[in-house]
């Protein structure tokens, strides 16, 4: 799959309080800054983000061609819109991911998905499960590539056994203050099999900038540090820049409502951070020098 370079995250849908008109219009915005890959996740508003995106492309196929939508499956949330859950619980079985699939077809209104993703590492997965769900789905042409989302390496590596196709991404948290996939082997696999990995909440969900702990505190003033010196970047462009650096080609999935925040997201590509830069940050976001 042909990743545009930042995804767009619909998580946060509902907070943004866009009309179905404004909401097209924000679609469209995304697309001309060249963020084509829309992600969402089946449980997102309590099941019912997919449902208000899809209102906004439904009927307009033009605009369904121009992105990717991204959707995940594997977590059942307890919710007014699912009677049937009792217990916040994973399910990875292949019924429930082919329902799933279903609806979230149906609420995308759409007849493809172009990315699924099992959002979770499901303590009783059977892997062969997910491959044959995942075969039938692709065999189907209701969904064209596959992926995981918080896997370990090796859980990455056991599902990927299972398959005659590639897994395309691991979609992680990882950001200036969220380091652990640079560390325990995720991005070192995204590189050996060249795939991209997608970052969720590349800024923290807005703890970067929020938080009043000692480790953001230090962030917040290197990050500051290196705006001075390349005049004019703001911090969120230079913690975004800090992920693009990164030689896995990390995709950061956007999670702002606010088509300002988003040009300046997509305009942090130009930043080139020296190495001194990235490791002043490095060492910024741990409290200590590297070894
Ligand atoms: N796979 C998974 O398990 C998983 C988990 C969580 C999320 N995700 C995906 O990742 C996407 C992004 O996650 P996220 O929303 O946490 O990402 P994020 O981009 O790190 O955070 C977005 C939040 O930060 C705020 N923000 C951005 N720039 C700011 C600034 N300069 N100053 C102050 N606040 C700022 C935004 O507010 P404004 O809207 O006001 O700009 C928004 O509330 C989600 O939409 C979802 O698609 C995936």
């Amino acid at each position: 799959m042909n990743f545009s370079r930042f995804s767009l995250g619909l998580m946060r849908l509902n907070d943004w309080g866009f009309t179905t008109s404004q909401l097209i219009r924000f679609i469209e915005q995304n697309l001309e800054l060249g963020i084509t890959a829309m992600d969402h996740a089946d449980i997102y508003g309590s099941y019912t983000c997919e449902e208000n995106f899809g209102k906004a492309i439904a009927g307009k196929p033009l605009l369904r061609s121009r992105m990717q939508l991204v959707t995940k499956c594997g977590i059942k949330l307890v919710s007014e819109n699912r009677p049937a859950h009792t217990i916040h619980a994973y399910d990875t079985c292949m019924r429930h991911i082919l329902q799933s699939a279903e609806n979230s077809l149906k609420y995308l209104q759409t007849d493809y998905l172009d990315l699924l993703l099992i959002h979770r590492p499901d303590p009783l997965m059977n892997v062969d499960e997910i491959a044959e769900a995942f075969r039938q789905l692709k065999a189907e042409g209701k969904v064209l590539h596959v992926g995981v989302s918080n896997f370990s390496a090796s859980q990455f590596d056991l599902l990927q056994s299972r398959l005659d196709f590639p897994l395309v991404t691991n979609q992680v948290e990882v950001s200036v203050l969220k380091l652990d996939s640079i560390y325990d082997g995720v991005l070192d696999q995204c590189q050996q099999y060249r795939i991209k990995p997608m970052s969720w909440s590349p800024l923290a969900g807005g703890n970067l900038f929020h938080s009043s702990e000692a480790r953001a505190i230090r962030l917040r003033k290197a990050l500051d540090n290196i705006c001075k010196a390349t005049g004019g970047y703001s911090m969120d462009q230079i913690a975004l820049a800090w992920l693009l650096k990164h030689p896995s080609g990390i995709i950061p999935v956007i999670g702002s409502g606010n088509i300002d925040r988003i040009k300046k997201a997509v305009d942090s590509e130009k930043i080139i951070l020296t190495g001194d830069q990235w490791f002043s940050i490095l060492e910024a976001s741990t409290g200590v020098e590297v070894p």
